[in-house]
């Protein structure tokens, strides 16, 4: 009775407080949103994401700026410190000895500086898979055991897209980190489930000629490779990779700036790049979240550089129920998270 009592009064809480740090598009507020997790504060420098994060999402909305320069003193109170941040070699020196150079030149300390003044429940950081290698395994240390003197205890794991029903090759680590141990205790990563959409089900029909490369410079390389409707391709510089069966590789920021990366795909009037909108899908975006009139290269970017909402829905609904638990009420937190396996 207590058990299901404690169930129904979590349930009516009206969301976790979040800050979505590095923000983007907003990639991680989506998948929080969906997961009961409310933003109540938004950063990023981009002007151009903000665009498009402003479209989509208000109250807080996103003002463009250096996460240095802003004040977080006046900010408000929250249970989660959230943000894929820019990953960066920390110079050991520079951090054992607390340079302040040292600390500027990098945001994870920006970071920090807000979960010291915030003191949240958890934090959820989601960066590239090599992170925990990632300068000889220094910059993880520095981040596991700065969170650690804080009195945090992390857990983290690389997922992938493709487990959670995106046909994306993007493996990603997450790392959660609680100062309650039931919390911590509770908590375990989603396993996912195998795929089973293969890319051709996210393609748009009728797209613009401007996408095709019918008759314009690179086709003549491309035609000379027998492209298949149901595998993606990317050139790279004098060949065409190939990718694994129905599966879009990690889509990369840098994807509209070099023209030919954006990959290449054969559907029934001829070759051609995924457009935006199909890699914001890919991403696991819907069709409600609106694209700024921009450039392509700017939302091919924007894309590229957002997290497969999904996987931070799955990793955000285990996230909340951990942090609701923080009696160590773990016997029901168990059942509880498996309900939310995906
Ligand atoms: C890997 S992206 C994160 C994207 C985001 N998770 C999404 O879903 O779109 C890193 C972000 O950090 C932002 N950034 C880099 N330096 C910054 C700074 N000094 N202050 C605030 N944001 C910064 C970039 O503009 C970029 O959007």
């Amino acid at each position: 009775m207590i058990i299901y009592f404690k169930y129904i009064v979590n349930a009516m809480n009206t969301g976790l407080e979040f800050y979505d740090l590095f923000a983007g598009v907003g990639g991680i507020r989506h998948g929080l949103e969906e997961a009961g997790f409310r933003a109540v504060f938004s950063n990023d420098i981009d002007a151009n994401a903000a665009k498009t994060y402003n479209l989509n999402f208000s109250n807080p909305g996103l003002r463009p700026a250096d996460i240095w320069k802003v004040d977080l003193d006046g900010s408000p109170e929250c249970s989660l410190v959230a943000g894929g941040f820019p990953c960066q070699p920390f110079s050991i020196a520079g951090y054992r000895r607390g340079f302040e150079d040292e600390r500027q030149g990098n945001l994870f300390f920006r970071i920090l500086d807000v979960v010291d003044s915030r003191k949240p429940d958890a934090v959820l950081l989601e960066n590239v898979k090599n992170l925990e290698t990632h300068d000889h395994g220094r910059t993880f240390r520095v981040i596991k055991s700065s969170l650690e003197e804080r009195g945090y205890r992390l857990k983290y794991k690389v997922l992938n897209a493709l487990d959670f029903g995106l046909p994306q090759n993007r493996e990603r680590i997450f790392i959660a980190a609680f100062r309650d141990r039931g919390s911590y205790e509770a908590f375990s990563f989603p396993e996912g489930r195998p795929l089973k959409a293969t890319f051709r089900e996210l393609l748009d029909s009728g797209v613009d000629e401007k996408y095709y490369y019918n008759g314009r410079p690179l086709y003549d390389h491309l035609k000379e490779y027998s492209i298949s409707f149901d595998t993606v391709y990317q050139w790279r510089r004098v060949y065409l990779r190939e990718n694994k069966k129905g599966v879009v590789p990690t889509l990369t920021a840098n994807m509209g700036t070099g023209g030919h990366n954006v990959p290449i795909i054969r559907d029934e009037k001829g070759i051609r790049k995924l457009t935006p909108r199909e890699c914001f899908r890919i991403q696991g975006f819907p069709d409600s979240f609106r694209l700024p009139k921009i450039s392509d290269a700017a939302l091919y970017h924007q894309a590229g550089n957002s997290v497969p909402v999904p996987v931070v829905e799955a990793v955000g609904r285990r996230l909340k129920i951990a942090v609701e638990h923080a009696d160590g009420s773990l016997f029901e937190s168990v059942h509880a998270l498996d309900a939310y396996q995906y």
